[in-house]
């Protein structure tokens, strides 16, 4: 081969995408950032722990309980009165619609586009839910969901990704037609509307802290309200019917009585998990800021690129809290359908690019025809979507490609390559 050929070859090797053989943008020796990161103080707090003998709160009285820690700590990050900490997202969610009180069968909106959690959650409430269109921009639930005629008892406003729901307009609607707003801020841990946190504007908040989010505790999850009555029953709906007493108990008895005014179930978050929580609380600023600020540069590198926009929050939000960044492409390379630029991507940096996931009318994760425990329940839905169309959770379904929160913890020369990727997939699957 000649100098000259053997340069068409290296030249032609870079302008092709990984995906097909070609060189990626990063070399696979350059890392992205990890994600968990161990907080400092991890093996201190894990070990209190293990030596205290209190593992979780249904123990007998001693030291002073993680779980009572990171409860005050989170109610003051997010300025509410109450925090009931549970052991998953989705025990969250469950407890926040049991402790509405709706008759069984009431159904409530949730987006047709989010985590399968907010629907499963109604279903163990006893509850319908019943699936609602998103704004095709950002994928996020707004005022214009709030569909009188299904009668609903209540509505679940998800926070998604990195852009918030306008719960305050939310409200005004579903005030007028006697629904309770559920915010189910699992994705937004921090992020603030008009300086008002994600899960403090709804009647009740939940948040997850499962591995993946920005707080977590491996697995994990809240309640938060200002309303002191409901924050007495949620206590007992994740505790077997139990509460704090309010007061120390001695004499190596049980830490909870049974106040039984409600039934509950056991939804505790363990200790090790609230250990976790509350050394992470030192690393969650400075986490958002750089994250935050890696978003805004490659919301700048990319402005240039015709059909590439990368998502963002509403003007009204003043906080962002990046779970997922998100990139429309729009219009798509003909060849290339969003799962595959996310492949493309992947393959030239080496961190994971993903399509957001399929709506959940055809979800397989939502098929609660196969528990015969909710048993008519479960056709009324099946009923209730037959002819419903969700054009606009398709569209950002289909037009969208998320990375993890993490991907954004790292530096300036991470996002140029970002962009330098995204560049070079729009150019080869355009053919420009
Ligand atoms: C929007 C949303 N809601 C609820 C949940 C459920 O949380 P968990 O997995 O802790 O049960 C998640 C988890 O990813 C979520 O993203």
């Amino acid at each position: 081969m000649t100098h000259l050929q053997n340069r068409e070859v290296v030249s032609a090797k870079r302008t092709a995408l990984a995906i097909d053989g070609g060189t990626p943008v990063r070399s696979p020796d350059q890392r992205w950032p990890k994600w968990p990161v161990s907080p400092k103080k991890a093996h201190e707090v894990l070990s209190e722990v293990l030596e205290s003998g209190r593992w979780t709160l249904s123990s007998a009285g001693g030291r002073e309980l993680f779980e009572r820690r990171f409860a005050r700590m989170f109610a003051d990050y997010l300025d509410v009165r109450h925090c009931v900490p549970v052991d998953h997202g989705s025990s969250a969610l469950v407890i926040a619609m049991e402790a509405l009180g709706l008759e069984h069968g009431t159904p409530v909106l949730v987006p047709a586009l989010t985590w399968v959690a907010p629907a499963t959650a109604a279903f163990r409430a006893g509850l319908l839910p019943v699936l609602v269109d998103v704004d095709p921009d950002t994928g996020i639930v707004g005022p214009d969901a709030v569909d009188p005629a299904v009668g609903a008892g209540a509505v679940v406003a998800v926070h998604l990704a990195c852009v918030m729901a306008d719960v305050p307009s939310i409200t005004a609607v579903a005030q007028q037609h006697g629904m309770a707003v559920v915010e189910d801020a699992a994705q937004a841990h921090g992020a603030r509307w008009l300086g008002q946190a994600a899960g403090s504007m709804g009647r009740l908040g939940c948040f997850s802290m499962q591995q993946s989010k920005v707080l977590t505790g491996a697995e994990g999850g809240a309640v938060v309200t200002d309303d002191a009555d409901l924050a007495a029953v949620l206590e007992e709906l994740r505790a077997d019917s139990r509460r704090y007493p309010g007061e120390p108990i001695g004499g190596g008895r049980l830490e909870l009585v049974e106040s039984a005014t409600s039934m509950g179930a056991n939804f505790c978050m363990n200790e090790f998990s609230a250990a976790i929580l509350c050394a992470q609380f030192d690393d969650l600023e400075a986490q958002h800021v750089t994250r935050n600020t890696n978003y805004r540069r490659l919301t700048e590198l990319l402005a240039d690129v015709d059909g590439v926009r990368v998502l963002q929050p509403r003007a009204e939000q003043t906080q962002t809290s990046i779970y997922q960044g998100g990139i429309v492409f729009d219009p798509l390379p003909a060849t290339m359908p969003n799962d595959r630029v996310a492949e493309a991507l992947t393959a030239e940096l080496g961190v994971l690019f993903f399509p957001p996931r399929e709506p959940l009318h055809r979800s397989r994760l939502l098929r609660p025809w196969m528990k015969p425990s909710l048993g008519p329940v479960a056709e009324r839905f099946r009923q209730q979507h037959l002819d419903r169309r969700y054009p606009h959770a398709e569209y950002f379904a289909r037009h969208a490609v998320l990375t993890h929160h993490s991907t954004f913890l790292g530096d300036e020369q991470d996002m140029a390559d970002i962009a330098t990727a995204v560049r070079k997939v729009v150019t080869a699957g355009f053919g420009r």
